[in-house]
């Protein structure tokens, strides 16, 4: 009667990588009255995500987000959604990005400040929370300049129980029905009080913003978007300008938080690697900060962060719904199927990738990856709908990992294996408790 909906709400992970080793690349199993198809060979991603898009939405999934985070960039569809695409996209270029740099590396640096208090109490860190509060931090700052910072501790624990109560909604395997988000039940009740907050602070920004034109904004991404939207802003676009605020925060702080944690926890275990981290930094940053020109010189840095992407990619499944027929590695599609497309599966797989369970950033050199099938590898997803915050997330985490590199070491406080709680995001189970020592020069901590 269930289907596999037992399996899926206590194993997800399991389910996918079981029924691929037993069954293949597209496995079709019913969770009640609805059937899901797991596609987990490259060649099924592009065909999903590229060739055959049309014939599939996000859908319900996505629509379980949309009390929180409206009809912004990652929940519109159609021609709605290559509308904002087009108006968002310039605010994520590279140029706007190196002037990000200073902002992410001055928010990085206060939140590492407090990271020193701990160290000094010799209480361990909590490494995951830890992250959480740091990439919010930063998230904040580049979208918004410090326009909330003195609201800082109120948005995170409002996004916090937001974000719980819309992880519990997806996760659910009771039937879809909107209407019942309103019911007075303890949930929803605290899900409406937290969005009030988020809500209320979110438009006073916008306000304040939009009464000051188009032409006199910061150089935060809110600032860019104001001013891409241009003649509009005064065209009554504040609900638009808050589903992409919304959107951004939580679209682009538990992903990294999230990658940032399995980092730290795989140079944990693999003090080989964070030598290596180690010297690049002190080569090419000693004590000073580091700046957008650096980042290409941190190659292996990067090639770390991408390696944890592979292991544990922060979105590990990408839900879509059949709105046609379809047909995937010779396997039919109806209609009204959910086709879920799992890269966690996908960057272990045997057919792609040497030793697919060992750590080794190095894979990801240019020579290695020459011969790579392109969509074995999408943490990011592809398309036109992959991550318009790639190149953000990528610079955040290089920049985190030299600065953290450069200030403390981590060392776990337990050898057993931290488990994977494969929710939205692929969240370690637990807070990942560290010790954490100072190092390097007095003024960096
Ligand atoms: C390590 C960090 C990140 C990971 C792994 C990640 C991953 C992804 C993935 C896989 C998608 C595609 C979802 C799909 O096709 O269903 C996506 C979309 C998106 N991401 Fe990210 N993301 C990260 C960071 C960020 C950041 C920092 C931002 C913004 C500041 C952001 C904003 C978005 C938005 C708005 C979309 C929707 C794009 C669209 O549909 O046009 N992400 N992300």
């Amino acid at each position: 009667m269930w289907g596999h909906l037992v399996q899926r709400a206590r194993r997800p992970l399991g389910l996918c990588v079981d029924s691929q080793a037993s069954h293949g690349d597209v496995v079709r199993y019913r969770m009640g009255s609805t059937y899901v198809n797991q596609v987990t060979h490259p060649d099924g991603m592009q065909h999903v995500l590229v060739d055959a898009r049309s014939r599939y939405v996000k859908g319900t999934v996505f629509d379980k987000t949309r009390p929180m985070l409206g009809n912004g960039l990652l929940n519109s569809e159609g021609e709605e959604w290559k509308h904002q695409r087009r108006r968002l996209q310039p605010a994520f270029g590279h140029r706007q990005l190196d002037t990000l740099a200073e902002t992410m590396t001055a928010a990085i640096d206060g939140v590492l400040k407090e990271w020193k208090s701990v160290a000094d109490s010799g209480e361990p860190l909590q490494l995951f929370p830890a992250l959480e509060h740091l990439t919010l931090t930063v998230v904040l700052r580049s979208l918004l300049g410090g326009d909330l910072d003195r609201n800082a501790a109120d948005i995170g624990d409002a996004f916090s129980v937001a974000f719980d109560v819309t992880n519990r909604r997806i996760r659910s395997v009771a039937p879809y029905w909107p209407r019942m988000y309103d019911l007075p039940t303890p949930a929803n009740r605290s899900f409406h009080r937290a969005q009030g907050t988020l809500d209320g602070l979110v438009a006073e920004v916008v306000a304040r913003r939009r009464g000051a034109g188009s032409d006199s904004q910061p150089d935060d991404l809110l600032g860019l978007m104001i001013s891409a939207a241009g003649a509009d802003v005064d065209g009554g676009n504040s609900q638009e300008l808050h589903d992409q605020v919304m959107t951004m925060v939580s679209a682009g702080h538990e992903t990294t938080a999230t990658a940032l944690t399995w980092l730290f926890y795989l140079l944990d275990r693999h003090p080989d690697v964070n030598e290596e981290v180690f010297v690049e930094v002190e080569e090419v940053l000693g004590d000073r900060m580091p700046t957008a020109a650096d980042l290409p010189k941190l190659g292996y840095l990067r090639r770390v962060v991408q390696e944890t992407l592979r292991l544990y990619p922060s979105v590990w499944a990408l839900p879509r719904l059949a709105v046609e027929d379809d047909e995937i590695g010779g396997y039919r599609i109806p209609r009204g199927d959910i086709v879920l497309l799992v890269p966690y599966v996908t960057h272990r797989h045997p057919d792609f990738w040497s030793n697919p369970d060992e750590f080794d950033p190095d894979r990801f050199l240019p020579a290695a990856r020459q011969d790579a099938h392109l969509w074995s590898y999408i943490p990011f997803g592809s398309g036109p709908r992959r991550c318009i915050g790639d190149n953000f997330a990528m610079m955040e985490a290089q920049l985190i990992l030299a600065m953290v590199t450069q200030r403390f070491r981590l060392r776990g406080l337990s050898d057993e294996p931290v488990e994977a709680d494969a929710s939205v995001t692929l969240r370690p189970r637990g807070p990942v408790p560290m010790q954490i020592e100072p190092l390097g020069a007095p003024h960096l901590g």
